[in-house]
This record gives C-alpha cells, sequence and structure tokens, in this order.
C-alpha cells in the first residue's frame, strides 16, 4: 500500500509528500507554486525557463527565477540544447535558491523543438546526456530531468534515454510517456513509466492524467514510482491537489473558490506587474468557476470586466462570505509576501 504522505529524497533533497506540481508554462507562476504546497505538494517546480534569456540577462527571464522562501522544496525548470549556456543557467537557478535544477527535454512545441531544445533532445542521447553531465558538474543541487516518451507514437526512446541520463549525473527523472506528436491527446501510458522505474536506480515521478487519489494510488503501485506529478487537474483547482494527496476531499464553497481565487489574483498581480496579470489571468477565472461552481454566463461577465478591481469587487458581490476568508489567507500568507522578491541575488542581474 503506498502512503502519499510519506516522504522521499531526490539526493539530499527531502520531499515531504509523494505528490508534485507540474511545470507549466503560462500556470506556475509563483502564486501557484505556494498555493500547491500550501495544498499539500511536496515539490513544486517552476514553467520552463530559456537558458538562452538567461544567459542575454533578459528582464522577464530573470523574473523566473524569483523564489519565496515558503516555496520550498522548489525545482525551477530550464531548456536550452547548448551544454555550456545550460550549465551557466543552472548556477543562476542555484544562485537564486532553489533546490533542484530541473532540465526540460519534453517540451513538444515547435518554436521550442526546432533550436534542439525540448522533447528534440529525447532523439539526440549524446547530446542530451552530455548536457545533464555538464549541468551536473556545474551545480551542487541535484539535477532531474522531465521527459516525454519520444517524439513519435509508441516511441521507446525514454527507456534508452533513462539510464544514460542517470549515468551522466541525473538524480531523478519525471516522465510524461506521451510522445511529442501526441501532444496531450490520449492516455499517458504508464506501462512505460514502469519499464523506466526498473531500469534505473533513482527516484521516477510518473506524470500524466492523475486527476484523483485513486489514479495516483494505483499509478503508484503499478509503476514503483516515487511519486505522482500533477497537472491540468490543479489548474484553478488546488483543492484537487488535497484529494489527490487524501483522497475524500468534497468540493469547495462558493467563498473558499472565492477567496483562493481572490488571493491568486492579487499576488499575482504583484509578481507580474497589474498590466501583464490583467491578460494573463484570464484563463484562470474559467478554471477555478467551472466544475458547476458559477454559471457560465458569470466568467462571461468577469472577461468582459477591464480592471481587476472590477473583477474583485463583481467576486464579492458573487459570493460575500469570501472577504472574511480572504482575509484570514492573507494573514497566514504575511510571512511570505515579505519576501516575495528575495532569493534574486544581485549577481544575477550583474550581467544585463
Ligand atoms: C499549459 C501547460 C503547460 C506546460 N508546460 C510545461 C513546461 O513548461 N515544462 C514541462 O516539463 N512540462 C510542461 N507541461 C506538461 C506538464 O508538466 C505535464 O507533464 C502534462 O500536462 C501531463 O500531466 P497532466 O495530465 O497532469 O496535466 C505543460 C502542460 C500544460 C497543460
Amino acid at each position: 500500500m503506498v502512503n502519499l504522505h510519506e516522504s522521499w529524497w531526490i539526493g539530499a533533497v527531502q520531499i515531504p509528500t509523494r505528490v508534485v506540481l507540474a511545470p507549466m508554462a503560462g500556470v506556475s507562476v509563483q502564486a501557484f507554486r505556494r498555493q500547491g504546497r500550501r495544498y499539500g505538494a511536496g515539490l513544486v517546480c517552476s514553467e520552463m525557463v530559456s537558458c538562452a534569456g538567461l544567459e542575454h540577462r533578459n528582464e522577464r527571464t530573470l523574473d523566473y527565477l524569483r523564489v519565496a522562501r515558503d516555496e520550498h522544496p522548489l525545482a525551477i525548470q530550464i531548456f536550452g540544447s547548448e551544454p555550456r549556456v545550460m550549465a551557466e543557467a543552472a548556477r543562476m537557478v542555484e544562485a537564486a535558491g532553489a533546490d533542484l535544477v530541473d532540465v526540460n527535454f519534453g517540451c513538444p512545441v515547435r518554436k521550442v523543438t526546432k533550436t534542439g531544445a525540448g522533447a528534440t533532445l529525447l532523439e539526440d542521447p549524446v547530446r542530451a546526456a552530455r548536457i545533464v553531465e555538464t549541468v551536473a558538474g556545474a551545480v551542487s543541487v541535484p539535477v532531474s530531468v522531465k521527459m516525454r516518451r519520444g517524439l513519435e507514437d509508441g516511441s521507446r526512446a525514454c527507456l534508452d534515454l533513462g539510464p544514460r541520463l542517470v549515468d551522466a549525473g541525473a538524480a531523478s527523472l519525471t516522465l510524461h510517456p506521451r510522445s511529442a506528436r501526441q501532444m496531450y491527446t490520449g492516455e499517458a501510458d504508464h506501462a512505460l513509466t514502469a519499464e523506466l522505474v526498473q531500469l534505473v536506480d533513482v527516484p521516477v515521478v510518473a506524470s500524466g492524467d492523475v486527476v484523483s487519489h485513486a489514479k495516483a494510488r494505483e499509478v503508484l503501485a503499478t509503476t514503483g514510482a516515487a511519486a505522482v506529478m500533477v497537472g491540468r487537474a490543479a489548474q484553478g483547482n488546488p483543492w484537487a491537489v488535497a484529494e489527490i494527496l487524501k483522497g475524500g476531499a468534497g468540493e469547495p464553497s462558493r467563498e473558499e473558490v472565492v477567496a483562493e481565487l481572490l488571493l491568486f489574483v492579487r499576488e499575482t498581480v504583484r509578481e507580474l506587474g497589474e498590466q501583464r496579470a490583467t491578460g494573463f489571468l484570464k484563463k484562470f477565472y474559467g478554471w477555478y468557476l467551472c466544475h458547476g461552481r458559477f454559471p457560465k454566463p458569470f466568467k462571461q461577465e468577469l472577461l468582459q470586466l477591464r480592471t481587476i478591481a472590477e473583477v474583485e469587487q463583481r467576486l464579492l458581490i458573487a459570493a460575500p462570505g469570501a472577504e472574511e476568508l480572504l482575509e484570514r489567507l492573507e494573514e497566514d500568507h504575511t510571512a511570505g509576501e515579505e519576501v516575495l522578491l528575495e532569493g534574486l541575488p544581485i549577481s544575477v542581474y550583474g550581467g544585463g
């Protein structure tokens, strides 16, 4: 019987539960990661960060290196194709305070694969191993790798690559067993995850289609993976993280939904600035308010509003009791707020 509350280790980093919050581009902002930790994720991860962007000291890319005290343990994920550039990026990630450097060998998006990064590396094992070796040699924190199964449907490239990456210094592997071509269609084939677990002596994290406590237990039991990763199920739905961890969690009340959404909105405005946050947050309104929690026209109404202040006002009219809950959440959060900008060392800005 697998206990999801049991801690486990990646190198010297202790992970308190067996639920990992997935890295998701355009989603995994600091508010998402901190929320994930509050609801029981043992490890959270940034979205993928461009090594070229870090090399050129791109201001927006550097923003991804902001680490809050209450996020730990935290992985920051990097993508790129040049071992030297990736090693330098990994050093910046370590200096920013991340507990792990995660390397992306899974991104299927053409903009990334055409540069030789992401999923392309699944079919270029020599370069992939050189990247891991160089990155692992550059930092003292553990280096993990996130992969898909391969480029084409039915590919088993990850089974050849995985052990090579471990030999090169990977302290953990995450497998999302879909091909790059599949994107998010079909099902994640966790029979492949079970095969990978047999081939390596480092913890393997199973990613893909884990949406419930029952599914998490099934995946852990049938694959021997050390942990499950939760992605889409957690979008606008931290309660899913708690359910996956513990089972039996009920649907949140409207007040709870609105309070969490408002906290998320406020934190994201602080992180991205109001202008960027206004557009960024729109998809989250739909995610929070679906699951039959609010009628569809209400979501449409929110999307029409121009300012964050109007959104806040409208949400509080719909669920007045949320204000008190929000106050309590914000009080608990105060300690974290003070450190929102901490962890971004001056040296990181030094070149730019
Ligand atoms: C919107 C979105 C963005 C994603 N971005 C990343 C990313 O930056 N890095 C990464 O390794 N995987 C990324 N993924 C893949 C997820 O981490 C995860 O492996 C995948 O969604 C399968 O898990 P799920 O079924 O729990 O969603 C992304 C997925 C989604 C839906």
